[in-house]
C-alpha cells in the first residue's frame, strides 16, 4: 500500500523511523493482547511502520510454547485486525516473537525472560531497547516494575514502560503505584495509556480548535451556552464481572476517558505540540474542575430491557454480579470548568454501560441568535447551533444551523453540515493502539497522560465518590437499552436544557 493510495500513511510515513527495540508483553494471554495489542502490531508490520530490527516477547504465567503463542496470536489477528490477513506481514511479524512464562512473585521467577529477551537483543541488534507493556490486572504492576527496576541497568539502551488503565483506584493508590514507579524510573519512561487519546477524532479535536482560526474566538463563555460529553455503550459487562464490580462507571470511564475528552475540549491552546506544553494545559483544566455538590451528580444501575430488539439481562443478574450490587452503570454531571474562559459554562457529561446506542460525542452547544428578525416558523421551533465531534462510530464533525427552506415565506429548518472521515479521506482509520504503540517506540509522550494528571483525575473522583458509601442507591434505577435514569434528565431540566436526542 502506498501513501498516494492511502492518504492517511502520507502523514505516518513522514514520522521518523522508530529505533529497533524488544516489546515484552505481560499478560500476553489475555484479551487485550489478542484483541487490540497485537492487532494493532500486524498493522504496524504490515504498513511497515515497525522497527526494521524488532521482537515481541510475550510473558504470562500460564505455560505455552512459542507454536501455540504464535497460533493464538495469528487467530487473534485473523478475527480482530482492521487489515486483511496477509501471510508475508504476518511472517515477518512472527519471526521475531516468542513466549516466555514468567512470575516476578516467585524466587528465580523471572530468569527465564531476562534470558530470552537478552538472546532476542543480541541475535536481532536491538541495541538494548526495551519497552514493557503492562497488559495484566493493575494488582500485578507493582511487583513487575521491581523486578525491571532491578535489571534494567544490565544492558545498553533505553526502556519505557507502558501501563495500561485504570492507574489505581484512588488517589493513594494512584501515589502509591508512582512512587513504586519513581523509585527505578523517571517520568519521561513511563507512557500511561487512555486509548481514547490515540483515537483519531479525538486528536482532531486538537486540530479542529488550534489549526482553524475561526472556532478559537467563539470558544469561551461568550459564545458557548454548554458542552455536553457522552460515552455511551450498548454492551453489558461482557463477562468481565470481577473487574466491572470493582470500578463501575466512575472509575472505568469517567476518571479517565471522559475527564481527558473534556480537558481537550476546554483547554488552552499549548505552545507547541510537545508531550509537556499540551499536558500542562490540560492539568490546568483538571485543576480548575469544581467538585460537584451531591445534586449535580447522578449515578444509575440498568435493569432489565432490550437493547437493539434484543431482551438482555439487568446488572445485578449478570454473571458474578452481586444480587444486590451498588456498583453503578451510568454516571451524570454537571461540571464547572473555574477559570476565565469557562465561568458559569456548564459541562454536562455522561457514560453508561447499556444505553440506547454505542456513541461518544462532544456537542459544542452555541447561545442564540440573540433576536432573529423573523416570525417563528411553523416547520420547528428555531433551535441553536451545535459542533457536534463525533469521535465514534461515524467519526466525524457536523454543524447544525438554521437555513430557509425552499419556497415562499420565510420558514426556517436546522441542516446539518458534514465532514465524515470515511467519505473524507476514503480510508480506514487506524486503531488508537497503533499509533500509542508506535509513539511510544518512537518516544513521544504527548498522547500519553502525566502521573500529575492522573492524580487531579482521581482526586475529582474521590470527592464525589466518598458521600456515596452512605447513601443506599435505589438501584437499578434505568431500563437497559435507554439512556440512564429519569434523574439524569433532570439535571438538564432544571437549568431549562436537556440532553441531545440521539
Ligand atoms: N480488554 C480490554 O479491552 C482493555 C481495555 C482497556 C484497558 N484494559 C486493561 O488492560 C489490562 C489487561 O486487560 P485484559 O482484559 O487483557 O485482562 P485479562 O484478560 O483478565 O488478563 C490479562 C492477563 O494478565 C495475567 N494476569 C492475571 N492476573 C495476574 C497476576 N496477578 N499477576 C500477573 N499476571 C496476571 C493473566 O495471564 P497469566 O495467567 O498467563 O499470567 C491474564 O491472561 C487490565 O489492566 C485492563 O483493565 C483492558
Amino acid at each position: 500500500m502506498t501513501a498516494d493510495e492511502n492518504p492517511l500513511l502520507e502523514g505516518l510515513t513522514t514520522r521518523r523511523a522508530p529505533e529497533p527495540c524488544a516489546l515484552a508483553i505481560y499478560g500476553a494471554s489475555g484479551d487485550l493482547t489478542q484483541r487490540k495489542l497485537m492487532p494493532a502490531l500486524y498493522s504496524l508490520a504490515l504498513r511497515r511502520l515497525l522497527p526494521e530490527r524488532f521482537a515481541v516477547v510475550g510473558v504470562g504465567r500460564s505455560a505455552s510454547t512459542d507454536d501455540e503463542f504464535r497460533a493464538r496470536i495469528r487467530e487473534g489477528i485473523e478475527q480482530h485486525a482492521r487489515d486483511p490477513f496477509q501471510t508475508d506481514a504476518w511472517e515477518r511479524l512472527a519471526a521475531g516473537m516468542r513466549y516466555v512464562s514468567a512470575d516476578p512473585g516467585t524466587d528465580g521467577g523471572t530468569d527465564e525472560l531476562w534470558r530470552a529477551l537478552g538472546e532476542v537483543d543480541a541475535e536481532r541488534g536491538l541495541g538494548g531497547n526495551r519497552i514493557h507493556y503492562f497488559a495484566v490486572p493493575p494488582t500485578a504492576i507493582g511487583s513487575l516494575i521491581e523486578d525491571i527496576g532491578q535489571h534494567r541497568h544490565e544492558q545498553p539502551g533505553w526502556t519505557r514502560l507502558v501501563i495500561e488503565k485504570p492507574f489505581g483506584r484512588d488517589l493513594a493508590s494512584a501515589e502509591q503505584l508512582n512512587a513504586e514507579i519513581a523509585h527505578h524510573f523517571v517520568e519521561s519512561e513511563i507512557y500511561r495509556i487512555d486509548h481514547y487519546l490515540g483515537k483519531e477524532t479525538v486528536q482532531n479535536l486538537l486540530a479542529l480548535r488550534f489549526a482553524n482560526g475561526i472556532f478559537e474566538p467563539i470558544w469561551n463563555r461568550q459564545f458557548v451556552d454548554h458542552v455536553q460529553i457522552t460515552v455511551g455503550e450498548s454492551m453489558g459487562i461482557e463477562g468481565r464481572a470481577g473487574f466491572y464490580e470493582e470500578s463501575g462507571a466512575i472509575r472505568d470511564i469517567f476518571q479517565n476517558h471522559l475527564l481527558q475528552l473534556l480537558a481537550l475540549t476546554a483547554m488552552e491552546p499549548p505552545s507547541d505540540f510537545s508531550a509537556d506544553a499540551v499536558r500542562n494545559e490540560k492539568v490546568k483544566v483538571l485543576r480548575s474542575l469544581h467538585t460537584p455538590g451531591p445534586k449535580n451528580i447522578v449515578r444509575g444501575q440498568y435493569g432489565r430491557g432490550f437493547v437493539e430488539g434484543i431482551e438482555v439481562a439487568g446488572y445485578r443478574e449478570e454473571h458474578g454480579v452481586a444480587r444486590d450490587s451498588t456498583t453503578e452503570t451510568f454516571v451524570a454531571a454537571k461540571l464547572y470548568v473555574d477559570n476565565w474562559r469557562w465561568a458559569d459554562t456548564p459541562f454536562y457529561v455522561r457514560a453508561g454501560k447499556r444505553l440506547g446506542k454505542r456513541e461518544t460525542t462532544i456537542a459544542i452547544q452555541f447561545k442564540r441568535a440573540p433576536h432573529p428578525p423573523f416570525e417563528i416558523s411553523s416547520v420547528e421551533p428555531l433551535k441553536p447551533n451545535v459542533l457536534l465531534i463525533h469521535v465514534q462510530p461515524d467519526e466525524g464533525v457536523s454543524l447544525a444551523f438554521a437555513a430557509k427552506v425552499p419556497g415562499q415565506g420565510m420558514a426556517l429548518r436546522t441542516v446539518h453540515m458534514d465532514f465524515l472521515y470515511g467519505g473524507a479521506f476514503r480510508t480506514g482509520l487506524p486503531e488508537a493502539y497503533e499509533r500509542l504503540i508506535l509513539d511510544c517506540m518512537l518516544g513521544e509522550a504527548t498522547l500519553f497522560t502525566r502521573a500529575d494528571e492522573v492524580a487531579e483525575q482521581w482526586k475529582l473522583v474521590d470527592a464525589i465518590v466518598a458521600p456515596w458509601q452512605r447513601d443506599q442507591p435505589g438501584f437499578p434505577n434505568y431500563p437497559a437499552g435507554t439512556w440512564g435514569p429519569a434523574v439524569a434528565d433532570e439535571l438538564l431540566h432544571r437549568d431549562g436544557r436537556s440532553w441531545r436526542r440521539h
